[in-house]
């Protein structure tokens, strides 16, 4: 049986599903449910300062995206931190840590970017037994406003400062928080390495906005009759994550920096991607608010089979496996020639494929009066679009021309050997350096 014991910058938890910090961590009775539920650890709701509590609207804090069987793809917040006072938030923590020694909990915390202020309150929250602190760098609404949240995340030199504040008040491991509302992930993420993180979480939540009501004419969610840009989370979210996981990951200036891996995670693949994309452990939100806390159970499960079935013992075994394999795009291989191929006993005759070869891609498919689709090889450039559009899952496929055979649209034979941009006779650099 798998082992799926994980220490992420030191922090133990049986598994390596984490709540992220959002309403799920948001007080003593959820998260104590949680870790009934399974969960590894959490991130409890992000604490700021002592004195009059946050003031949330009081109207919807949601939009929302659905896919055709409304299932839940995207959600967009315009939550702040934890309304709640802090004395009572570091009670709950004191008595859930003494309860559950065994899991993760993470404080996450969101104060001015004032050297006191991060210097006062980190002792104060470690004092509840805490195992480690989460520096909320991230929420783009309403505390960014207030130069917090993602104000200071879009700025390396801040990140870097408080960071060092941060490890100079504290002997916990500190993990920085980084927004997604950036140009360039790796600027955050090496500033926090620079200022001494343990490891880097993200993403934090997207800027947008979900959608406009057409009678009010106002963005949605709506307060009477207006609306605000919120952090957009959730499935559709997960491609963008993944991505800047893997950005930090195989970046020379971060490589080996501990990555938590947060965004759009639904399913225990979904976890096994951002661990194979070298995130040492995840937290999930979303789908965790979709579903209730008993997801994780699936997720447990599903990870746990997968392992067995691969033969992969622990976490070690999977964590940044896939690294190597993202490269850039002038680095693959120009000789690798696929083609689409319709399985016609699969094939219900819809005619997507059709339109959207013939329309926007190289009009490689045929129609025959009988509905009959074929691709045309000579044509076909094996973008792979059919395979997208097609409603039948695996009714169209792309198979690997073997070396040797004809490529029928360029006329060339399939070259064994490995050729990429760089040594292609049509990249004037490559010629130059002839
Ligand atoms: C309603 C809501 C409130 C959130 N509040 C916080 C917060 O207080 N602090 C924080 O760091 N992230 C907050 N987040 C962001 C999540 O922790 C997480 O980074 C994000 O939702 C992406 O993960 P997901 O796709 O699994 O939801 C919040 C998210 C939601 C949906
Ligand atoms: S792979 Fe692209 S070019 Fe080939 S048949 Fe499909 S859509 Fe057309
Ligand atoms: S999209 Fe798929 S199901 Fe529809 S005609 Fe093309 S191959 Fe057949």
């Amino acid at each position: 049986m798998a082992d799926l014991n994980s220490t992420f910058c030191g922090i133990k938890s049986p598994n390596p599903f984490w709540l992220a910090s959002a309403p799920p961590t948001d007080k003593e009775y959820n998260v104590r449910r949680a870790f009934d539920a399974g969960w590894g650890g959490v991130v409890w709701k992000t604490l700021g300062m002592d004195g009059p509590p946050v003031v949330n609207v009081n109207g919807p804090r949601y939009g929302a995206i659905w896919g055709a069987d409304r299932r839940l793809l995207g959600l967009n917040n315009i939550e702040l931190i934890t309304d709640r006072p802090l004395d009572v938030n570091l009670q709950e923590m004191t008595r859930v840590k003494r309860d559950y020694p065994d899991r993760a909990l993470i404080a996450s915390v969101m104060v001015p970017c004032e050297e006191q202020a991060w210097k006062e309150i980190l002792p104060k929250i470690a004092d509840t037994g805490c195992d480690g602190f989460e520096l909320n760098f991230g929420c783009p609404h309403g505390m960014a406003e207030r130069g917090m949240g993602s104000a200071v995340g879009q700025v390396p030199e801040y990140i870097e400062m408080v960071t060092r504040w941060c490890k100079e008040a504290t002997d916990l491991p500190v993990i920085v928080k980084l927004t997604p509302n950036v140009t360039n992930i790796l600027y955050p993420a090496e500033a926090a390495k620079k200022g001494g993180a343990d490891g880097v979480s993200l993403i934090n939540t997207i800027n947008s906005i979900t959608s406009v009501n057409l009678d009010t004419m106002s963005p949605e969610p709506m307060i009477d009759g207006k609306g605000t840009h919120g952090g957009y989370c959730g499935p559709a979210v997960k491609p963008i994550a993944l991505n800047m996981v893997a950005e930090i990951a195989r970046n020379a200036e971060t490589r080996g920096l501990p990555i938590s891996g947060i965004g759009g995670i639904t399913t225990w693949r979904d976890a096994a991607e951002f661990l194979a994309l070298g995130a040492g452990n995840v937290q999930v939100c979303t789908a965790a608010m979709t579903y209730g806390f008993k997801v994780v159970q699936e997720m447990i499960s599903g990870l746990s089979q997968w392992m067995d079935e691969q033969g992969h013992a622990s976490l070690d075994e999977i964590v940044g496996r896939a690294v190597p394999n993202v490269t850039d795009w002038q680095y693959l291989n120009l000789n690798y020639v696929t083609k689409a191929r319709i399985d016609q006993d699969l094939c219900i005759k819809c005619g997507r494929c059709y339109a959207a070869c013939e329309d926007t891609s190289h009009q490689a498919i045929s129609m025959s009066p009988e509905r009959v689709f074929d691709v045309k090889d000579d044509e076909c450039v094996a973008c792979n679009l059919c395979v997208n559009v097609c409603p039948v899952e695996n009714c169209i496929t792309m198979e690997t021309l073997e070396p040797g055979s004809m490529d029928e649209r360029t006329g060339k034979v399939v070259e064994e050997a490995f050729a990429d941009w760089t040594t292609h006779p049509n990249n004037p650099s490559a010629t130059a350096a002839e």
